[in-house]
This record gives C-alpha cells, structure tokens and sequence, in this order.
C-alpha cells in the first residue's frame, strides 16, 4: 500500500471526500500540527490531508507552525508530500486559473522558525537546497497534467513573501527582477523543512490573481474566488491520476 500526504492551502479542503471522518488528532515537539490529518483511501492508496491554515481557515501564512505540520507528516511516513499552495501571477503565462508546478524558490520570508537545527545541542546540519524541489515528483506533476491536457506551467520560480498582506507593485517588479514567476506565502519554511527530514516533496501551485500591478487592476478578491474554483478543478482531476496505478 502507498500513503501520499497533501498540505492543502486556501481552497484545497474542498480535495477531501464529503465523508471522510477519519481525523488524527495529533502532537509533536513542536506543538499540534494546524489541524487533525484526515485520511482515506482511493483504491489502494491512504491519502493523507493536513489543512495548512486550519480546519478553519483561521491560521495566516505567518502564523503556521511549518515545524509541526512538517513533524507530524514525517512520523505518518508517506512516500511523498504535495503542497498546495495558492499564488500570485508574475510571468505573463502564469495566468489566473492555471496549475504552476515550480522547480525553484526564493525565500522573502522572516522569523518563521525555518529550521530543526535550531537548538544548542543538536548537530549542525547543512541540507542541500540547490533543487529545492523533489525532481522526480516535479517530473511526474507535469507529465501527468499534460497527459490530462490540463492548463499549466511546467516550471517556475517561486517567490515566497512574508504576507499576509499582499505585496505593493514595486515588491513584485523586484520579484520579477529576481527571476520570480508566482508570488506565494507558504511554500517556505515548508519546502526547507521537508528536505531537512528527507521527505520527498513538490508543490502544484494555483494561480489565482495577478500579482499586485499586474493584470488590469480589477476587485482582487472576486478574481481570487472565481480563479481558485477553476484552479482547484483542475488540482482535483490531476490528483487521482497521480497517484500510483
Ligand atoms: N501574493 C502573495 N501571495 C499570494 C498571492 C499574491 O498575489 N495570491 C495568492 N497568494
């Protein structure tokens, strides 16, 4: 049997089955993780569910504990992790409603506990970082989705901004300079965490608005919610067919 866990961000909830009522309640070192993991299975495989924000959606970017969620996915012991994250649109084909699988991050964040090298007695520890990104699982993310004919980038560069506010127009003209082509809030300590445990990890970003002075300038919010339900179809028809056969 295989066991794949998923980091659902904003909007992924609705990945979990309506009955699904199995819900580990969970500790670690670090403190509870940001919600009970669901579980079930489809066909022979358990998925694994932790929602990043809270069952409730009430935890920001900010605020989650990256070390516990990270902690108790590890005990759990899945073959691989997905993040799914929902981002800002750079590049001119990262478009509202479109999957983003990034190959590559830049972290713009600060006092996020971003390590578990943190403590005087533990052995320093140096991770390679330079694919930050689990290449196979990358690898497996875009040939699936272009098997499906699903609207998608295949690479990128994901910038990862403190939030929760969203960024002002000179942020995202310095992030496009740096080489960003979605802006996010979430995919880092996450992403670093994961390697420091060895667990085989990629994310399937949505985009769902353009980065702030990108695009025409509409109501955000209404661009988000429409953008989030047309990205987390297609989120939800490559998830099954990813999952070993
Ligand atoms: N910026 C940062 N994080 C985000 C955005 C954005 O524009 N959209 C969704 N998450």
């Amino acid at each position: 049997m295989s066991r794949v866990a998923l980091i659902g961000g904003t909007g992924a909830l609705g990945l979990v089955p309506d009955d699904v009522r199995e819900k580990r309640r969970m500790d670690t070192p670090y403190g509870p993780p940001s919600g009970p993991v669901m579980h079930w299975m489809q066909g022979d495989t358990e998925l694994l569910f932790l929602p990043r924000h809270g069952s409730g959606v009430t935890i920001p970017p900010h605020c989650v504990n990256y070390q516990a969620n990270i902690w108790a996915l590890h005990e759990l012991e899945p073959d691989w992790v997905l993040g799914i994250n929902a981002v800002g649109g750079i590049h001119a084909a990262a478009t509202p409603g479109r999957l983003v699988f990034p190959d590559q991050l830049i972290d713009y964040t600060w006092g996020r506990a971003h390590s578990f090298v943190d403590a005087m007695d533990v052995p320093v520890r140096h991770v390679d970082f330079t694919l930050p990104i689990s290449a196979a699982l990358h690898e497996r993310l875009a040939t699936t989705a272009r098997q499906l004919a699903l609207d998608f980038m295949p690479s990128g560069v994901y910038g990862v901004t403190q939030g929760p506010r969203l960024e002002s127009a000179a942020e995202i003209d310095r992030l496009e300079r740096d080489g960003c082509d979605v802006v996010g809030m979430t995919a880092m300590p996450e992403a670093g965490l994961a390697r420091e445990l060895g667990l085989d990890y990629a994310i399937c970003a949505v985009v769902v608005n353009f980065a702030a002075g990108r695009g025409s300038g509409g109501d955000i919010h209404a661009e988000i919610e429409a953008s989030m339900e047309q990205g987390m179809r297609q989120v939800a028809t490559l998830l099954p067919a990813l999952l070993p056969h």
